[in-house]
């Protein structure tokens, strides 16, 4: 754990990640809502919806690590406490947010493979097709399924940063500067 100003922080490779993942997040949700503003069979369509699956495989990629270095750094305690409800809200939010990071990008991967698609990155296949049988009513469920938690983590992920902007803004703890 480091401080600032001799408040706790969260670590810093802890604080990197968060951003980091933020922004790959926001992006893998741009990508998607841009993706459909073009042309079925456009360059562009296909660039944009590679874009979606970078920033998403981006975020598979650091969540394991994010993970480990969260067992290895605890959380910073929040100045003043927070009551007993307020503690189980937070920590609810943030499984369902961690679990969202791991899960979301699997599916997406999972939705191509069970679609007998490869996973192409700009015209570089990074994951080739490894079903031999392809089934595309379930790799339809799967996308049905990504797209549910897409929507619905709109919400969750609102809800977090409303929660930030309330701890900072009307709480005045170091909720957020301990993140910052
Ligand atoms: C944090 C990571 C990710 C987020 C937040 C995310 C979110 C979304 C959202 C919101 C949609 C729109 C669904 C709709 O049209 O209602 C979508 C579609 C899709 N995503 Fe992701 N996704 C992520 C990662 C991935 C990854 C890693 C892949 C695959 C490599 C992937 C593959 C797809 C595919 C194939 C679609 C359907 C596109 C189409 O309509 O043809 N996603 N994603
Ligand atoms: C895609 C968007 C985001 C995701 C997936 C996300 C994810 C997370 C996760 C998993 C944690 C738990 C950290 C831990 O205890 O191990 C966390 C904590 C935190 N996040 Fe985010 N975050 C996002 C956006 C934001 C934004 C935009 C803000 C600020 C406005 C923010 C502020 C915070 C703060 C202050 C904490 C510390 C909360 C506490 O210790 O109680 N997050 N975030």
């Amino acid at each position: 754990m480091s401080s600032i100003d001799g408040q706790p922080r969260f670590a810093a490779p802890l604080r990197r990640m968060h951003w980091i993942m933020f922004a790959l997040v926001l992006l893998a949700y741009l990508f998607i809502n841009l993706f459909e503003l073009f042309p079925k069979g456009s360059a562009t369509r296909a660039n944009i919806l590679a874009s979606h699956f970078l920033a998403g495989l981006a975020v598979l990629l650091l969540v394991l690590p994010r993970l480990w270095l969260r067992s290895r750094h605890p959380r910073p305690a929040i100045t003043p406490p927070l009551g007993h409800w307020e503690e189980l809200l937070g920590k609810l939010t943030h499984a369902a947010l961690y679990l969202f990071l791991l899960v979301q990008p699997i599916l997406g991967v999972l939705t191509l493979q069970v679609g007998g698609k490869a996973v192409t990155l700009f015209g570089v296949t990074v994951l080739p097709a490894l079903l031999a049988a392809p089934d595309r009513a379930l790799s339809h469920q799967l996308e049905n399924i990504h797209s549910w938690i897409g929507t619905i983590f709109y919400y969750v992920i609102g809800l977090h940063i409303l929660a930030a902007l309330w701890h900072h803004y009307r709480r005045h703890d170091d909720t957020l500067k301990r993140m910052l």
